[in-house]
């Protein structure tokens, strides 16, 4: 609400009213006219309202004038009161129809201030667009579930010991090495940035019954630089299945499975010989491609093994008993190679136009 700005209204002085006495007919009619004036010259409701309470308020000459009728003898209040009365009449008439001429003014500006202009081209929100990794992982995590396989979760921030000894990584074992780590300060509270997703392997065997048949998608820390292929943090999936008598020849046919849904009919799986101490033996898992750009061809694509027996016995598992298989991969690489997605630094850019151009299935 604006102030009032038109000097005129308050032609009061507030400090001193002179108060008429209610059976001087002048007296009152100066007052009136006062208050007549200051209707007429309000501008806007909200100097009318001044106007208002300065002549018609308690305060106000006419008021404090009609009050006195009280006080006055039996006689004097009969001409006080027709006089005042009329006068109030006349005070209250004007304030009402000036009250009306206002508001429609108020309307009419109202009207013109807000117009829309229906034929101007509309600004549109622009719609988001899901980012193409999240829409991968939940695709990879599709295929999982289909084959009954529950979701895993584990924390970012990660004991040394779930994220390496548990995982049969030895104290001073080079493979320590193998994965640059984010260690958490102060150092000797062994919390760091998961280099990898399989911490959540220990995890899910100490807090699930067996079988166990979980994947887990995952954000993972490393100190590498940012470039076209390497960021710092990266996303993997990790599967894990622990029964009875699961051999090799089962994490073979579940990737070719997985590989088959995610590149099509035509796509198969290799394993070459490597080393992870968490898994033995352990694989290299290529990718034949048939759709890759630049024709079909082989792809590295992620780790994979059968889990090593320390690690079952590290998180409660009896090996005679029970074995299992393991595998991890890439997602910001999977995307690179089935989407065609050159450069790293386009997934964690975050422009939007990127995202779009996935649109909500890949
Ligand atoms: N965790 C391994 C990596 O990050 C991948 C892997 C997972 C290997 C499971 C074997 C089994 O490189």
């Amino acid at each position: 609400m604006s102030e009032p700005t038109n000097p005129e209204v308050d032609v009061l002085d507030a400090q001193t009213p002179v108060v008429p006495h209610p059976t001087d007919e002048a007296g009152i009619d100066t007052a009136v006219q006062a208050a007549l004036a200051a209707f007429a010259a309000a501008t806007n409701l909200d100097e009318l309202k001044t106007a208002r309470l300065a002549h018609t308020g308690e305060k106000s000459p006419l008021s404090l004038a009609n009050r006195s009728i009280g006080k006055l003898d039996k006689s004097e209040k009969a001409v006080a009161g027709k006089l005042m009365g009329a006068s109030r009449g006349r005070v209250n008439k004007a304030l009402a129809a000036r009250t009306e001429v206002l508001e429609a003014e108020d309307a009419a500006r109202i009207l013109v201030e807000e117009t829309v202009d229906v034929t101007a081209a509309p600004r549109r929100r622009r719609a988001g667009a899901r980012h193409p990794l999240s829409t991968l992982q939940d695709r990879v995590s599709d295929i999982f579930v289909g084959m009954g396989w529950e979701i895993a979760e584990g924390p970012e921030v990660e004991s040394e010991w779930f994220n390496f000894d548990a995982l049969n990584f030895a104290p001073d074992h080079p493979a320590r090495e193998m994965q640059d780590t984010f260690f958490i300060d102060p150092v000797d509270s062994h919390l760091l940035l998961r280099t990898h997703t399989s911490p959540v392997q220990v995890r899910s065997m100490l807090e699930r019954e067996v079988p166990i048949y979980v994947l887990c998608p995952g954000r993972v820390y490393r100190t590498d630089e940012l470039d076209a292929t390497h960021t710092p943090v990266f996303h993997q999936f990790e599967g894990l299945a622990i029964d009875k008598n699961l051999t090799m020849a089962d994490l073979r046919g579940t990737l070719e499975h997985f590989a088959r849904q995610m590149f099509g009919e035509d796509a198969s799986i290799r394993l070459r010989p490597n080393f992870f101490p968490f898994t033995e033996p352990s694989a290299e898992l290529d990718i034949w491609h048939p759709g890759a750009k630049g024709g079909p061809r082989w792809i590295e694509w992620g780790g994979c093994g059968m889990v090593n027996p320390n690690v079952l016995r590290a998180a409660g598992i009896d090996p005679e008993e029970y074995s299992g298989f393991a595998f991890g991969m890439g997602v910001e690489r999977t995307l690179m190679f089935r989407n065609e997605v050159p450069d790293m630094h386009d997934m964690i850019e975050g422009d939007i136009r990127f995202s779009e151009h996935f649109g909500m299935e890949i």
